[in-house]
């Protein structure tokens, strides 16, 4: 059984390619519920109390492992971190065994990190549970982009009509693709910047514009988001050194002075301080909203868990 409200979603959450206005506003509307509740508050209800999340990263990560499993908390539900190094997959269980496996257990939802693209939709046509995709390899980083424009939208009041620049190794950034396709849909203009080597040509069909001047494509944006350079994903050399790329790419006080004079800070986390971004501009509380992101992470994580969950049958918080 679906709610009207929760019908107009898939049962997964693969990608933003393809979600609509209406799908990424309702999870946004949703969220920003989460969002205006402190942490311990009761209003949270516990709608997964009873149903069991189980994380499987197969990558590191802390903001978004952290934020999944404190999100299903709140909810109520169990929470299982598969640790995929004493899992059986060291000792040769196929990753769609292990999923098949896993989803034997009747979980509400399998989060799923990998480093290849496209792993997690495979897992996803194995199981009958709600996938969601934490990131797969260069392709996809859904709840980011959901917790980037929650960001957005809390701070500037909307998405639609914004210029917001995309910076640094767009060619490796999962959470790239993932802000193109959701602040293209939802009405704003992107600006892909950064070097050749790491901004493919393929973005300009995504709607992005591309900018290899960073200080021509940082004029009067509203939004400054940057990326990490993804040195565990480059074979061979991108850029001559990391005092070079900081020097022509990296977000200095200087550069930013070029965007909108209450243009925001953004950063994915982690960040390569005095790489791609200054400490300096990192941490201007006024400006950088790096914080706020990571805080939304839980919000934006808690309204997916939700939805997709509320699929099979259960009422959304009021
Ligand atoms: N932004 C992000 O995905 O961070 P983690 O790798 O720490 O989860």
């Amino acid at each position: 059984m679906t709610t009207p409200e929760t019908g107009i979603l898939p049962q997964h959450l693969l990608g933003i390619e393809g979600l609509t206005r209406d799908q990424i506003s309702l999870f946004l509307d949703h969220a920003e519920r989460y969002a205006s509740f402190g942490a311990r508050d009761a209003a949270f209800g516990r709608p997964l109390d009873g149903r069991t999340v189980i994380n499987l990263f197969f990558e590191n990560s802390t903001r978004t492992r952290t934020s999944f499993e404190l999100a299903a908390k709140r909810l109520g539900a169990d929470v299982i971190n598969m640790e995929v190094g004493a899992s059986s997959i060291s000792k040769g269980e196929t990753l769609i065994d292990t999923a098949v496996t896993l989803n034997a257990m009747h979980p509400e939802a399998l989060v799923i990190r990998h480093a290849d693209s496209g792993a997690v939709a495979l897992l996803a046509q194995k199981v009958n549970c709600a996938v969601v995709n934490a990131g797969d390899g260069a392709h996809e980083h859904p709840t980011q982009a959901l917790l980037d424009a929650l960001t957005i939208r809390l701070r500037k009041g909307r998405l639609e009509g914004l210029t917001v620049a995309i910076c640094g190794d767009v060619a490796h950034s999962r959470v790239a693709r993932s802000n193109i396709h959701l602040l293209t849909t939802m009405g704003a203009t992107v600006r892909a910047v950064g070097p050749r080597s790491l901004v493919p040509s393929g973005v300009r069909a995504m709607g992005a514009e591309i900018f290899h001047d960073m200080r021509e494509g940082l004029r009067d944006v509203d939004i400054v988001m940057m990326l990490r350079v993804q040195t565990e994903r480059m074979q061979g050399n991108f850029f001559p050194s990391a005092r070079e790329y900081f020097r022509f790419f990296g977000l200095d006080r200087e550069k930013l002075a070029l965007a909108r004079p209450d243009a925001l800070i953004m950063h994915p986390g982690p960040m390569n301080r005095g790489v791609e971004i200054d400490s300096d501009v990192a941490d201007d509380f006024e400006r950088s909203v790096i914080r706020m992101q990571v805080e939304m992470g839980v919000a934006v994580r808690m309204a997916v868990l939700e939805l997709l969950s509320n699929r099979t049958g259960r009422e959304v918080v009021k």
